[in-house]
Protein backbone atom coordinates (compact mmCIF):
# COMPACT_ATOMS: atom_id res chain seq x y z
CA UNK A 1 0.00 0.00 0.00
CA UNK A 2 2.69 2.59 0.72
CA UNK A 3 4.04 2.59 -2.82
CA UNK A 4 0.57 3.99 -3.68
CA UNK A 5 2.28 7.26 -2.04
CA UNK A 6 5.71 9.08 -2.54
CA UNK A 7 8.17 9.38 0.37
CA UNK A 8 7.26 12.92 1.01
CA UNK A 9 3.57 12.58 1.01
CA UNK A 10 3.64 9.37 3.26
CA UNK A 11 6.37 11.37 5.31
CA UNK A 12 3.36 13.85 5.51
CA UNK A 13 0.49 11.86 6.23
CA UNK A 14 2.34 10.02 8.64
CA UNK A 15 3.61 13.45 10.10
CA UNK A 16 0.17 14.75 9.97
CA UNK A 17 -1.28 11.50 12.21
CA UNK A 18 1.83 11.79 14.34
CA UNK A 19 0.31 15.11 15.58
CA UNK A 20 -3.16 13.96 16.12
CA UNK A 21 -4.20 13.93 12.60
CA UNK A 22 -6.79 17.02 13.49
CA UNK A 23 -9.12 17.84 11.26
CA UNK A 24 -8.36 21.60 11.73
CA UNK A 25 -5.01 20.66 9.77
CA UNK A 26 -6.22 17.58 7.68
CA UNK A 27 -6.70 20.31 4.56
CA UNK A 28 -3.68 22.75 4.99
CA UNK A 29 -0.84 19.63 6.11
CA UNK A 30 -1.88 18.92 2.00
CA UNK A 31 -3.25 15.29 3.50
CA UNK A 32 -6.37 15.74 1.91
CA UNK A 33 -4.96 16.40 -1.81
CA UNK A 34 -2.85 13.56 -1.44
CA UNK A 35 -5.01 11.48 -0.25
CA UNK A 36 -7.92 12.91 -3.43
CA UNK A 37 -5.03 12.27 -5.82
CA UNK A 38 -3.22 8.77 -4.78
CA UNK A 39 -5.81 6.84 -2.75
CA UNK A 40 -9.44 7.90 -2.96
CA UNK A 41 -9.66 6.01 -6.67
CA UNK A 42 -9.51 2.89 -4.63
CA UNK A 43 -10.51 3.79 -1.00
CA UNK A 44 -14.31 5.46 -1.60
CA UNK A 45 -17.95 4.74 -0.80
CA UNK A 46 -18.29 1.86 -3.74
CA UNK A 47 -14.99 -0.20 -2.35
CA UNK A 48 -16.87 -1.68 0.99
CA UNK A 49 -13.84 -3.81 2.45
CA UNK A 50 -11.93 -1.26 2.30
CA UNK A 51 -12.24 1.82 4.21
CA UNK A 52 -13.35 4.97 2.34
CA UNK A 53 -11.25 7.96 2.61
CA UNK A 54 -13.69 10.60 1.24
CA UNK A 55 -15.29 11.43 4.63
CA UNK A 56 -13.23 12.37 7.45
CA UNK A 57 -14.68 10.46 9.63
CA UNK A 58 -14.19 7.74 8.08
CA UNK A 59 -10.19 8.33 8.05
CA UNK A 60 -10.11 9.08 11.72
CA UNK A 61 -10.78 5.32 12.49
C1 LIG B 1 -5.15 0.59 -6.53
C2 LIG B 1 -6.13 0.73 -5.46
C3 LIG B 1 -5.66 1.36 -4.14
C4 LIG B 1 -4.99 2.56 -3.98
C5 LIG B 1 -4.57 3.57 -5.05
C6 LIG B 1 -4.79 2.71 -2.56
N1 LIG B 1 -5.30 1.64 -1.88
FE1 LIG B 1 -5.18 1.31 0.15
N2 LIG B 1 -6.03 -0.54 -0.09
C7 LIG B 1 -6.47 -1.07 -1.29
C8 LIG B 1 -6.94 -2.43 -1.06
C9 LIG B 1 -7.53 -3.36 -2.13
C10 LIG B 1 -6.76 -2.68 0.32
C11 LIG B 1 -7.10 -3.96 1.11
C12 LIG B 1 -6.08 -5.04 0.81
C13 LIG B 1 -4.73 -4.74 1.33
O1 LIG B 1 -4.57 -4.53 2.56
O2 LIG B 1 -3.76 -4.71 0.53
C14 LIG B 1 -6.19 -1.47 0.91
C15 LIG B 1 -5.89 -1.33 2.26
C16 LIG B 1 -5.39 -0.17 2.83
C17 LIG B 1 -5.14 0.02 4.24
C18 LIG B 1 -5.33 -1.03 5.31
C19 LIG B 1 -6.76 -1.05 5.77
C20 LIG B 1 -6.98 -2.05 6.87
O3 LIG B 1 -8.16 -2.20 7.25
O4 LIG B 1 -6.03 -2.69 7.33
C21 LIG B 1 -4.68 1.30 4.42
C22 LIG B 1 -4.29 1.97 5.73
C23 LIG B 1 -4.60 1.89 3.11
N3 LIG B 1 -5.05 0.97 2.17
C24 LIG B 1 -4.16 3.17 2.86
C25 LIG B 1 -3.99 3.72 1.59
C26 LIG B 1 -3.43 5.03 1.37
C27 LIG B 1 -2.96 6.00 2.45
C28 LIG B 1 -3.43 5.21 0.01
C29 LIG B 1 -2.91 6.41 -0.77
C30 LIG B 1 -1.53 6.80 -0.56
C31 LIG B 1 -3.98 4.01 -0.61
N4 LIG B 1 -4.32 3.14 0.39
C32 LIG B 1 -4.15 3.81 -1.98
C33 LIG B 1 -6.47 -0.44 -2.52
C34 LIG B 1 -5.84 0.77 -2.81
Amino acid sequence: MKDNATEHERFVIIQWDREGGEESTYVSSGVKKTLENKCVMCHNEVASVIPDFTEFEQLKD
